[in-house]
């Protein structure tokens, strides 16, 4: 029985070993490594949604059709935009507090809170329906973010405001083609 506690205590300090081996690597971090752990991985986060993003808002921008084609096809192109700029502002601002970003495909698959965008040709009005069901969804977990760094990092927590409010806007101007 002792020798259980004795190991569970073990297990419980682990993790603070692990992050603070994390902020000992070649970046230095402003914030503590709690406060680190915690906005890395609001960052962390964020940027799988917003690569995802810039990937789904690409696959409707080649697959859509219909009588809208252009107005869509176009703005799905600023869509884009949009998100790989903001994927590269998280990212950049992950190592800047020392946390180092996973962008690759594997991981985007795995950790992506997006829905699913189905594959081969989509209406206009598929492709507006899907999109404001995504951006409704990038927007819901970008908030919570911006609440769980209220009280480790105000700077990242400044650059997750500004893709929320770009993105909200964004989700307007969707909505409003479904009037
Ligand atoms: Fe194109």
């Amino acid at each position: 029985m002792a020798q259980k506690s004795a190991s569970k205590a073990d297990s419980k300090k682990s993790p603070a070993k692990k992050s603070a081996a994390k902020n000992a690597g070649p970046i230095t971090s402003p914030l503590n490594d709690s406060d680190s752990d915690i906005t890395g991985r609001a960052l962390q986060d964020t940027l799988l949604d917003l690569i995802d993003l810039h990937l789904v808002a690409k696959q409707a921008h080649w697959n859509v059709v219909g009588k809208f084609f252009r107005d869509v096809h176009l703005q799905l192109d600023e869509l884009v935009t949009a998100a790989r700029g903001f994927a590269d502002d998280v990212a950049e601002r992950a190592v800047t507090i020392g946390v180092s970003p996973d962008g690759r495909a594997s991981t985007v698959a795995k950790g992506s809170g997006l829905p699913d965008f189905p594959s081969g040709w989509r209406t206009d009005g598929q492709v507006i329906e899907a999109v404001v069901g995504c951006l409704g969804e990038v927007i819901a977990r970008l908030r919570k973010r911006i609440d769980e760094t209220d009280k480790t990092d105000l700077v990242s927590q400044d650059l997750l405001i500004a893709i929320a409010s770009d993105l909200e806007k964004s989700h307007w101007m969707w909505q409003a083609q479904l009037a």
